[in-house]
């Protein structure tokens, strides 16, 4: 496996109390294949994935346990030096907000030479030239020109592309994207998110997707994490979950997915919000939402129960859920 987050647990402290932001995470990617992470504002995806690239905040972010394997290493285990040469070259990761993420002071050409002329000891001529090619190859109009434009001379979309460029320019085996195409139109994430699918399998790359759209990730994604309140719930190949949900919680996010042969029907929504991470709910931390629960729901937090041999669920009455009794 290329990476395999294993029993991950971070929690931030904060002047209110210790938020436990992720609570024994595990999950995995190989090569080639695209996994998408799922799940409502604020349970764990972001930090997660800080986590495993090495840019979580600490303070006031702290990992408390767990392993991050990367083409076998556990990357909790190196020194900061041996991170950053893995960070760039091994993996690297593609934010929603690339007008942040992009220096504006510096060309996109200088940007993306830089990866070159730092990581690969090129000249600023020959770094210019392969900038340009990698432009071409996110599909940039005028990429020869616009080599020389500053960040907020692009459209959204466009800038984007620029940080896919940015994240593929070394070849890593492994891009996490987070929320990659959330800040842009309809029909440009459509074009970004098949841009991104298309490199994917071009290069061979591992893909963690995080993404709040279960909309988006049918097309691309193999498998899906669904996680609440800093745990994975369910985790199943794409089309397993489409066809049966084990978790009423993945049930919920499905139902409220607009689609076109339900239309005009009422869209489902989860009644509630999340949990305050300072105070998790005892059990499932589910059980305040859950159209299933019961008493034992309420004191015994679910295992993850093995489903079959590729899928697993947190929830104490999976068999329930999956055959439609809810
Ligand atoms: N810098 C921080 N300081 C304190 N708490 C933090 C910090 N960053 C994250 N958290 C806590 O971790 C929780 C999980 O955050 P995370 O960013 O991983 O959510 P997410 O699943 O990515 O949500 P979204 O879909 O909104 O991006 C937050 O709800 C918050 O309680
Ligand atoms: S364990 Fe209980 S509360 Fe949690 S998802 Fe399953 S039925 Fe719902
Ligand atoms: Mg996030």
């Amino acid at each position: 496996m290329l990476l395999e987050v294993r029993d991950l647990h971070v929690e931030f402290r904060t002047r209110d109390g210790i938020a436990k932001a992720v609570n024994g995470v595990s999950y995995g990617v190989d090569a080639g294949e695209t996994l998408a992470v799922l799940g409502e504002s604020g349970c764990g995806k972001s930090v997660t994935a800080q986590a495993v690239m090495g840019i979580l905040d600490t303070p006031p972010g702290r990992i408390t346990g767990g392993e991050v394997l990367f083409q076998g290493r556990d990357l909790l285990r190196l020194r900061e030096e041996e991170r950053r040469r893995i960070r760039g070259a091994g993996m690297a990761m593609i934010f929603q907000d690339a007008l942040s993420a992009l220096n504006p002071v510096l060309t996109v050409g200088d940007q993306l030479g830089e990866m070159f002329v730092v990581h690969r000891g090129m000249s600023r001529k020959d770094a210019r030239v392969r900038a340009v090619e990698l432009m071409e190859r996110v599909r940039i109009p005028g990429a020869a020109q616009r080599v020389r434009d500053y960040p907020h001379q692009f459209s959204g979309g466009m800038r984007q592309r620029i940080m896919i460029a940015m994240a593929l320019a070394l070849e890593p085996a492994l891009i996490i994207a987070d929320e990659p195409t959330t800040a842009l139109d309809v029909t440009v994430q459509a074009q970004v998110m098949d841009l991104l699918a298309e490199l994917q399998s071009e290069y061979h790359m591992g893909l963690v997707l995080i993404t709040h759209d279960l909309g988006v990730v049918a097309d691309v994604a193999d498998r899906i994490a669904v996680m609440y309140a800093g745990r994975i719930v369910e985790s199943a190949p794409v089309h397993d979950i489409y066809k049966a949900p084990a978790h009423p919680y993945t049930r919920g996010l499905l139902d409220s997915i607009p689609r076109l042969d339900r239309k005009g029907r009422q869209l489902y929504a989860i009644k509630g919000l999340p949990p305050n991470l300072m105070a998790i709910p005892p059990g499932c931390a589910f059980h305040p939402r859950c159209p299933l629960a019961r008493d034992v729901c309420r004191t015994d937090v679910p295992p993850l129960y093995e489903v079959s041999a590729e899928r697993a669920s947190a929830c104490h009455f999976w068999r329930e859920c999956l055959h439609g009794r809810s």
